[in-house]
């Protein structure tokens, strides 16, 4: 469903000098899949996970969901396909502080023409299920850190996109506050399974993953174990 193949990423920095961030990497996610992603800062994370919602565009190979390869469609088409396919969570929340918890949740409804009774009752359950509906006309500042991600996790899924991606969503939350909101993205994530990428630094958060891929040296690797080989045996692909 998401097919990187070959996939190349440089930032030019100051003076010029090429910053390679994925060298030919390759990745393949099923429909469906809860893939969590780790890697040092720096890595790279948040930069593969703007290419898959085109916000940031590759260097060459390719990039593919449902067989729309990113590189090829306009910038229009681009802002089109995210808004309708993509969900995302931050791990600052980022609600929109004018508007209150149910403006929140309803606004990608608005934006993708699917504001009807419908949606906005499916939308408004799923408030419900992370305990918040008695919230719903609160403004966001009047929320705790949880609260706030748990409006998040609503209305990243509002839509129904069919991929959440998820960068260190519980990275701003305590350990405890952390596994409610985890609980309660799987809670919703059973409605539908959208394809899930989650960024994280946290292992204990495999447990929630189908599966886990590790960022290191340009390139996804499979196992934890690769890396240390790779480190050992190939100092020099470092970048200082
Ligand atoms: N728009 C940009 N222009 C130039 N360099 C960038 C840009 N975006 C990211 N970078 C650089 O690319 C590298 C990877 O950044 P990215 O944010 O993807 O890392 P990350 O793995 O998400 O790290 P963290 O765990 O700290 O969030 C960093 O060195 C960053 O400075
Ligand atoms: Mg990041």
């Amino acid at each position: 469903m998401i097919v990187a193949e070959n996939l190349c990423k440089s930032f030019y920095e100051g003076n010029n000098k090429e910053h390679v961030i994925f060298s030919n990497t390759s990745l393949e996610i099923s429909k469906g899949e809860f893939v969590i992603i780790f890697g040092a800062s720096g890595s790279g994370k948040s930069t593969f996970l703007n290419l898959v919602s085109c916000l940031d565009n590759i260097d060459s190979g390719s990039l593919r969901i449902n067989d729309i390869d990113l590189a090829k469609i306009s910038e229009e088409e681009k802002t089109l396909f995210r808004r309708k396919n993509i969900g995302f969570i931050f791990q600052n929340f980022n609600l929109i502080p004018t508007l209150t918890v149910e403006e929140n949740i309803l606004l990608p409804l608005e934006l993708n023409g699917l504001y009807v009774k419908e949606n906005i009752d499916l939308s408004l359950s799923m408030l419900k299920t992370v305990g918040l509906i008695n919230k719903k006309s609160s403004f966001p500042e009047k929320l705790s850190g949880g609260e706030q991600q748990r409006v998040a996790l609503v209305r990243a899924l509002s839509h129904r996109p069919e991929i959440l991606l998820a960068d260190e969503p519980t990275g701003n939350l305590d350990s405890e506050t952390a596994e409610v909101v985890m609980n309660l993205l799987m809670t919703l994530r059973e409605d539908y399974a959208p394809t899930t990428i989650m960024v994280s630094h946290d292992r204990d958060l495999i447990k929630y993953a189908d599966r886990a891929v590790y960022l290191k040296n340009r390139v996804f690797h499979n196992e934890p174990a690769e890396l240390e080989e790779r480190d050992t045996n190939n100092a020099s692909n470092i970048t200082l």
